[in-house]
């Protein structure tokens, strides 16, 4: 029998590409999905998942309109309804897409509810790692990382062990960054940038807030924090470099007979890979390298990250560093409007970096992360977040 899984933020870009896997998985059916509001992007699927029963979707007056169209599904409507669905379908794996701090929830409930997660939702991490480790104590879940580069990491821990790698000896586990589309911009350019332009990444295809956290590289900071994380190792045991190919995920350096030595992951540029291996729970092995995968890599370029050039880099893993997760929640909060105003033209690139380097500067007072305040803080980092664009805007 084949093993229930719903899928949050199915209607994503990552959400999409894990119902094109799942189309074809023998060991899953699909048996609910979570959106907000885009079910177009759900209807050419439903053909394909006679098992699909539940539909959650935020929106009231989408869900309305999917119902009249959809009467044979069951609907789950409004801000809680994917808690609703991960209620419903308590037996079920969790596939976490979701984007922004909506997700940290659902993995909380999923993880209380003993679910096994592939967690895509990165903000889950960043602004809930206090909560996901006290959960974890008693939780009998899993937690599968989806990020291309977590993914990667976890196959070099993995094969680190299998060649008898203390783990004491690991001295830095090193996530990969393309560098972002505005990689080859020179400084002082950067004042004519265009939404457009950061939109256009030189190497993957995906959702826009996540394009613009990948230009400022703040995308590369909460993958540092995600990484320490999971992996339970200090912030400063990780780092981050530009493989402008994005062909290299992730590296480990350790010490083996007094050398050092630097093992790497290497896949295609598919974030099919990751979903694929977190969907067999890490029973996939490394991508076997082909010749033209050889040839690829005799042409990769590295390179360190010029924190005068990426700021943002160091302002999101300070703001981690000095206010924990809840500093998170308001400078991820910031981040979102910053670049929702930076795509419609309100302010300028350097203004979005702008509020950032404020958010880590002016926090203060900050309360301790519960989680039955998580919605009035998050809804107070969203009025300071409005603040913040206030000012920067003048
Ligand atoms: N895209 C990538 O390649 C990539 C790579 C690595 C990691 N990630 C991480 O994966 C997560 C998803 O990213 P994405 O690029 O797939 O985002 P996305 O394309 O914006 O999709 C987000 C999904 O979440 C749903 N959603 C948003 N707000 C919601 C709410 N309040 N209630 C219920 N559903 C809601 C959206 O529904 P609607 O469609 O109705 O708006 C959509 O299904 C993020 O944490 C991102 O950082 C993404």
């Amino acid at each position: 029998m084949r093993k229930p899984i719903i899928v949050l933020g199915a209607t994503g870009s990552i959400g999409t590409q894990c119902l094109d896997i799942l189309q074809f998985s023998l060991e899953y059916e699909l048996i609910g999905v979570s959106l907000n509001s885009r079910f177009e992007n759900l209807e050419p699927y439903l053909f394909y998942f006679d098992s699909l029963k539940y539909v959650a979707i935020s929106n009231k007056e989408a869900a309305e309109k999917f119902k009249k169209l959809h009467p044979s599904y069951v609907v789950f409507t409004g801000e809680d309804s994917s808690l609703a669905l991960i209620k419903e379908c308590n037996k079920a794996d969790v596939f976490n897409a979701l984007i922004g701090n909506c997700g940290l929830r659902p993995t909380l409930l999923a993880m209380r509810q003993n679910q096994d997660i592939m967690l895509s939702n990165k903000e889950s991490l960043v602004i809930g790692s206090s909560l996901i480790k006290e959960e974890a104590k008693t939780s009998k879940s899993h937690l599968y990382p989806v990020d291309s580069e977590h993914v990667a990491l976890a196959k070099l821990i993995k094969e680190a062990s299998e060649r008898h790698v203390d783990e004491k000896n690991i001295l830095k586990y090193i996530v990969t960054a393309s560098g972002g589309a505005l990689r080859d911009v020179k400084k002082e350019d950067l004042t004519q940038v265009t939404p457009e332009q950061v939109l256009h990444h030189p190497t993957w295809a995906m959702g826009s807030k996540i394009t613009c956290d990948s230009a400022t590289l703040v995308n590369k900071g909460y993958e540092v924090i995600e990484a320490s994380v999971l992996f339970d190792v200090p912030l400063d045991k990780v780092g981050a470099v530009i493989c402008r190919e994005s062909l290299v995920h992730a590296q480990l350096r350790y010490l083996e007979d007094g050398k050092e030595v630097l093992l790497q992951e290497y896949s295609p540029v598919s974030m099919k890979v990751p979903i694929a291996y977190a969907l067999s729970k890490g029973e996939l092995g490394m991508h076997k390298d082909n010749q033209e995968d050889l040839a690829n890599i005799q042409k990769l370029h590295f390179a360190d990250i010029d924190y005068d050039f990426y700021p943002a880099f160091m302002y999101t893993i300070k703001t981690f560093e000095k206010f924990g997760n809840v500093g998170m929640i308001y400078y991820n909060a910031v981040d979102t409007l910053a670049i929702d105003h930076f795509l419609h033209h309100k302010i300028s690139y350097l203004q979005l970096i702008e509020a950032l380097g404020y958010t880590y500067t002016h926090l203060h007072d900050l309360p301790v992360l519960r989680e039955e305040h998580l919605q009035d803080i998050i809804k107070a980092a969203e009025d300071y977040a409005r603040e913040v664009i206030a000012l920067i805007e003048q």
